[in-house]
């Protein structure tokens, strides 16, 4: 053996071992992800950046394979991120304990969020994870007078409904308090398009929504005459009621 090839073999021994290392947890987890998204190379992106941090390999498996992580669009779980088509990633944890918990914490993290949305690295972001944050915090918009729809609620609405302290005893049988109401999950839609559903519209005429009273129609309520941006105002003070607690929520749907 001539001196080079002992220096080779010692190179190609000792290039084994390292190898030998690297490759000794081929991998931790595996991830269910659709087929396209492992193409786009999103994952040769994202993944080596989740390994380095948290030294954690994960591996990409086609869907319904075995795995300890299912990322789809159909499926259940946290919602990750979303494409340009407006299609909502979910991950979901089927096994893998806390690392698959690390990488979840990691996907929603402000280090995993960038990895996310800086693929590809020459172009606009093919997937965005700002919009769980906006569902969240920003929810629906309420802009309206809260002082002015205080007083539209008792006049127009305390008749039936008990509003706030200021009629307690005002409603009538069986009609929902404005703070029942209010401790309802979709409240918003309710008190927004409450005069679409009975008993309002045969005595509420949104102007320019519904249709003008008929002047010489006899009705034994009093109509109400409201504006949209009134009722944006009840709305705005809605807003500021203190949800009823009424225990479970199953009373209200
Ligand atoms: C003449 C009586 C009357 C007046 C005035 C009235 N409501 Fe109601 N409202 C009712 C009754 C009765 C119900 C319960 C209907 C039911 O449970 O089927 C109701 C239900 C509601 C609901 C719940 C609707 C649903 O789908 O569950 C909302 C929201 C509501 N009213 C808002 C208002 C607002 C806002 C006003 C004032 C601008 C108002 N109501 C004025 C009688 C009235």
């Amino acid at each position: 053996m001539t001196k080079n090839d002992a220096l080779r073999k010692g190179i190609f021994a000792l290039l084994a071992c390292l190898l030998g290392a690297a490759a000794a947890p081929a991998q931790d987890l595996r991830l269910a992800a659709p087929p396209e998204m492992v193409e786009s190379g999103f994952f040769k992106h994202l993944l080596p950046r989740f390994k380095l941090k948290h030294r954690i390999a994960v591996e990409p498996v086609a869907p319904g394979a075995k795995a300890e992580l299912v990322l789809s669009a159909e499926g259940q779980g946290v919602r990750v991120f979303a494409d340009g088509q407006g299609a909502e990633y979910r991950l979901r944890l089927t096994g893998g304990g806390a690392q698959a918990e690390t990488f979840r914490k990691w996907l929603r993290s402000a280090p995993g969020r960038a990895a996310i949305e800086g693929f590809p690295r020459d172009g606009p972001p093919a997937y965005v994870t700002e919009f769980a944050a906006e569902a969240v915090e920003a929810g629906p918009e309420i802009d309206g007078d809260a002082v002015l729809g205080a007083k539209l609620a008792l006049v127009h609405c305390g008749r039936c409904h008990v509003v706030d302290h200021r009629n307690p005893m005002g409603g009538i049988g069986s009609t929902p308090s404005f703070a029942a109401m209010r401790a309802r999950p979709h409240w918003v839609d309710l008190f927004g398009k409450y005069w679409s559903e009975n008993p309002h519209p045969s005595f509420t005429e949104v102007v320019g929504v519904t249709k003008p009273f008929d002047k010489t129609h006899v009705s034994h309520i009093v109509p109400v005459q409201i504006t949209l941006e009134e009722i944006d105002a009840i709305l705005a003070f809605v807003e500021t009621l203190e949800p009823l607690n009424l225990g479970a929520p199953v009373l209200f749907d």
